[in-house]
């Protein structure tokens, strides 16, 4: 039995909870161990969990953490704490990735244990590690994604005959929403992980204040007609282009030959160019709490595959990046090249 904590048992550390006892019997096949849920930290008053994190990370049985409390602090703390005694951490926290994921990773290899992060880009779509393994070996010189659920599930909705603010309240009652939903709708929750995405595959780290972004807030019913009229849809995307590099996140105009423009809703799809592998494309629910969770659970079974190892996260060795502005729009929206 490999023992584990859960730090925030908002939607997503709930789901860890979940996808580790339905299916147990499938994580016994592939680890050769069962996982077990020893401690729950929230610091809100519910029953069985501790709220001090000494408690974890002083015991000796805990050897992985999943991070699942969203925002920078206190996540960076335990984070941090946990990492300095060996203990390895999976994330699904974005905005921590993207502003400590370098130093974070670092504190890991030197104390050989992994810092891996595979939810926080695209829900439960595996694409951290498929570009970490599978694509290791790919010169990669294009990106671009749909990375946001509710965005998604906005634009899909209004075409559908819900207002802006309807569609976001349906989105937040689903869980795909960030708790500040104003981070998903202004673009900063897409920036952040193209700039994840990004850093992963070029050798170089970008940061999510390098990025262009321009969010949905001005997207109208109107706009949607008419670009259906043309046999088009509006989605909001994340583009890293090496050839620069420019970063950029912004409603685009995709015309029904993209294969990003069947994806709807909640789901996430992410378009990569690899000069020897040509096209690829990833597809999932890119929000949710059982697919979130399942990307947690991922990175957990490798943590317990390698214990007393560094995972190579492709981020400890990171410079900053420099980036060219991106040029502005001829129009309101941008077109994908
Ligand atoms: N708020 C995020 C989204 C959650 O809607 O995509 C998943 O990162």
């Amino acid at each position: 039995m490999i023992n584990i904590a859960i730090l925030g048992f908002g939607t997503i550390g709930s789901g860890v909870a979940e996808v580790i006892e339905r299916n147990s019997s499938e994580i016994k096949n592939v680890l050769g161990d069962y996982l077990h849920v020893k401690y729950i930290l929230d610091i809100r008053d519910i029953p069985g969990a501790v709220n001090d994190i000494n408690i974890i990370v002083n015991d000796p049985d805990i050897k992985i953490i999943c991070e699942t409390m969203g925002g920078k602090e206190p996540a960076y703390t335990y984070t941090h704490l946990a990492l300095e005694r060996g203990i390895s951490v999976c994330s699904s926290n974005k905005e921590l990735v993207d502003a400590y994921g370098v130093e974070l990773s670092i504190i890991a290899r030197e104390h050989n244990c992994s810092y891996l992060f595979e939810a926080s880009v695209g829900g439960g779509i595996p694409i951290i590690r498929p570009l970490r393994e599978s694509c290791g070996h790919e010169k990669i010189t294009k990106i671009a994604g749909i990375l946001n659920g509710t965005c998604n599930y906005i634009l899909t909705n209004m075409r559908a005959g819900k207002t802006f603010d309807e569609a976001l309240k349906e989105a937040q009652d689903n869980g795909f929403a960030e708790r500040n939903p104003a981070a998903d709708i202004e673009g900063h929750d897409t920036a952040r992980k193209i700039a994840i995405l990004a850093s992963l595959v070029s050798g170089q780290k970008f940061s999510y204040e390098q990025v262009n972004c321009t969010g949905i807030t001005e997207v109208t019913l109107q706009d949607i007609i008419d670009a259906e009229n043309e046999n088009s849809t509006i989605k909001l995307l994340g583009v890293y282009d090496s050839e620069g590099p420019y970063l950029t996140v912004a409603p685009y105009i995709i015309p029904q030959t993209c294969p990003l423009y069947s994806v709807n809703s909640v789901f996430n799809g992410i378009m990569i160019h690899g000069t020897i592998v040509d096209d690829l494309m990833f597809y999932g629910r890119g929000a949710g709490k059982l697919p979130t969770a399942s990307a947690v659970v991922s990175d957990v079974i490798e943590c317990a595959k390698t214990l007393g190892q560094n995972i190579n996260n492709n981020f400890a060795d990171l410079k900053p990046a420099e980036v060219k502005p991106t040029e502005p729009p001829e129009s309101k929206f941008r077109y994908l090249e």
